[in-house]
Formats: C-alpha cells, sequence, structure tokens
C-alpha cells in the first residue's frame, strides 16, 4: 500500500533501533574501560539523549496522538494501546533522567567547574555518575527493546483486520504532518 502508516512506524523503528545499538556499543566501552572512556561516550550519550526528547517524541506521538485513538475508537482504550501508552511513559521518564545525568556529568568535566571536589561528592550522593549512566542506558535499552517488539508483534499485526485502507491512508497523512 502506497504511504503504509504502520510500514512508516516499522521504518521508524529500524532507524531509531541503529541509534539505540550506537549507545549500547558506548555503555559497553565505559563498561570495560570506566570514567577514563567518558571524553569520548558522553558526545553520544548526549545524541541519544536529544534523539529521545526530539526524534522519538514524534514517534510516540504519532502513536499516542494518531494510530491508537483509532484502534481505540474500534476496541476500546483499556487494552493493548493502554499498555503501549504506558512503556511510553515509561521510557520517556528514563529519558528524563538520562539527560540529566548527562547533565550532571557534563558540569564535573568542564574545565571551568572548581571546586570539583564538592561537586562530585555531591553528584555520587544523588547517582549522578559513570554507574547510574549505564544503569539508565541499559534501563532504556532494554524497555526500548521490549516494546518494539511487542508493537511490531502484536500490535501492529491487528491494525489490518480494524482499519480500513481508506482510514489508514488518512492516519498516515496525520503521521507526516508530526514529522514536519
Ligand atoms: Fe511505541
Ligand atoms: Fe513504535
Amino acid at each position: 500500500m502506497m504511504g503504509d502508516p504502520i510500514q512508516h512506524l516499522r521504518e521508524e523503528h529500524v532507524v531509531l533501533l541503529a541509534q539505540f545499538a550506537a549507545l549500547e556499543t558506548a555503555v559497553a566501552r565505559l563498561q570495560a574501560e570506566g570514567s577514563a572512556a567518558l571524553p569520548q561516550v558522553l558526545p553520544i550519550c548526549q545524541a541519544v539523549g536529544q534523539m529521545m526528547a526530539s526524534q522519538l517524541d514524534r514517534h510516540r506521538r504519532k502513536e499516542d496522538d494518531v494510530l491508537f485513538p483509532a484502534v481505540e475508537a474500534v476496541i476500546g482504550a483499556g487494552g493493548v494501546t493502554a499498555v503501549m501508552r504506558d512503556e511510553h511513559k515509561d521510557i520517556h521518564a528514563y529519558g528524563k533522567t538520562f539527560r540529566q545525568t548527562l547533565h550532571e556529568l557534563h558540569e564535573v568535566e568542564h574545565p571551568r567547574i572548581e571546586a570539583g571536589g564538592e561537586r562530585l561528592r555531591h553528584l555520587s550522593a544523588h547517582g549522578g555518575d559513570a554507574a547510574s549512566l549505564i544503569a539508565t542506558a541499559n534501563d532504556i535499552l532494554y524497555l526500548v527493546k521490549i516494546h518494539f517488539e511487542k508493537e511490531e508483534q502484536v500490535l501492529f499485526p491487528m491494525i489490518p483486520q480494524l482499519l480500513s485502507g481508506q482510514r489508514l491512508a488518512s492516519l498516515y497523512a496525520d503521521m507526516l504532518a508530526i514529522s514536519r
């Protein structure tokens, strides 16, 4: 089908997962090499943190605001879309924590920050260190992979039975409006 919204979401998953794979590699390096790897690893983490707030959030809106309401109009709001909506909230909450941890790490790395010892003690008291960055990144990677799998294997295969080709074409147009 031309302009298939489900194919569009599947293709976005592929693009998003490629960026999460870069995060996975960076985190493995941080785990192996410790804080010495931070200068190389932080820019990759920053990029993924920004991606989650922009590109991944647009993807979420295409589901929460376009696809799910159309599905819920047919089968009601209590089923699989409710679970997906909850998982979106979890993933984006972790994304926020990830960006906060990065921000704290960035301040420590920043050469103009003085009294670094005090700042470091504050960070370790609040979990804003490389270890918590690794933990949050691993939580994100786990949640995102499981979430995309559920959509692709449970929700998306239901769609052709629920929505007409004409309805799908109009959903696709609504999704493209979010891309712009
Ligand atoms: Fe989703
Ligand atoms: Fe998705």
